[in-house]
């Protein structure tokens, strides 16, 4: 295989292609945080360096040739077989089609990790679905706790729990 197409690692499922990012596709990372109206957005610039630094843990959905999803994450510097995912979306009009399951479960498996933790606030029941859905097709344990506290963050952002998704 060329060497360069496999260090991409495009895998096709149901006409949408799954990938690592690159410094081209923070641009549509950011506005595809940004059309959420859901996720904090970071500056596009952010995303531009996250898909440069963190390839390995992040990923695209694809297509036709266009990004209609991400997500963002990192390994966790005291454990290293842990992904910490940080932001998931995935375009409104490409939702309900198993596409930020399907991102999370190719992360996983592509990373090599043994755990995925995440956070989320505790109005965000599509988001606390999908974990959950995702733990399950993965045989994992799913288990939630208490992490970073609204008064934290300085504006209205919501508590966030620390989800973790791990071997039993
Ligand atoms: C959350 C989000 C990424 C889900 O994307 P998606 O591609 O539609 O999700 P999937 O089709 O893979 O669905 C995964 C699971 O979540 C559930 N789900 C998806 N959207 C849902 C919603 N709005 N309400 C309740 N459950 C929902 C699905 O039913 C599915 O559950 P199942 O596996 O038990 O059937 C998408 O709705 C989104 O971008 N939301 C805005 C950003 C956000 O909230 N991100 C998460 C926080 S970081």
């Amino acid at each position: 295989m060329n060497p360069e197409l496999s260090a991409i690692q495009i895998n096709e499922r149901g006409g949408v292609a799954y990938r690592r990012p690159r410094a081209t596709d923070g641009l549509r990372m950011w506005q595809i945080a940004r059309d959420s109206q859901v996720l904090d957005v970071n500056s596009s610039y952010a995303y531009v360096l996250w898909a440069v630094d963190f390839a390995d843990t992040s990923i695209i959905a694809e297509v036709d040739g266009r990004p209609v999803g991400f997500i963002t994450g990192y390994r966790r510097p005291d454990a290293s077989d842990v992904l910490m995912v940080w932001q998931v979306a995935v375009d409104a009009d490409q939702r309900g089609k198993q596409i930020a399951g399907t991102m999370l479960r190719e992360l996983f498996s592509r990373s090599g990790v043994s755990a995925i933790h995440t956070t989320i606030s505790p109005d965000n029941d599509a988001s606390q679905r999908l974990f959950s859905g995702v733990a399950r097709s993965l045989g994992l344990q799913f288990t939630r706790e208490p992490f970073l506290e609204a008064e934290l963050f300085g504006d209205s952002h919501e508590p966030e729990d620390l989800y973790r998704l791990s071997p039993a």
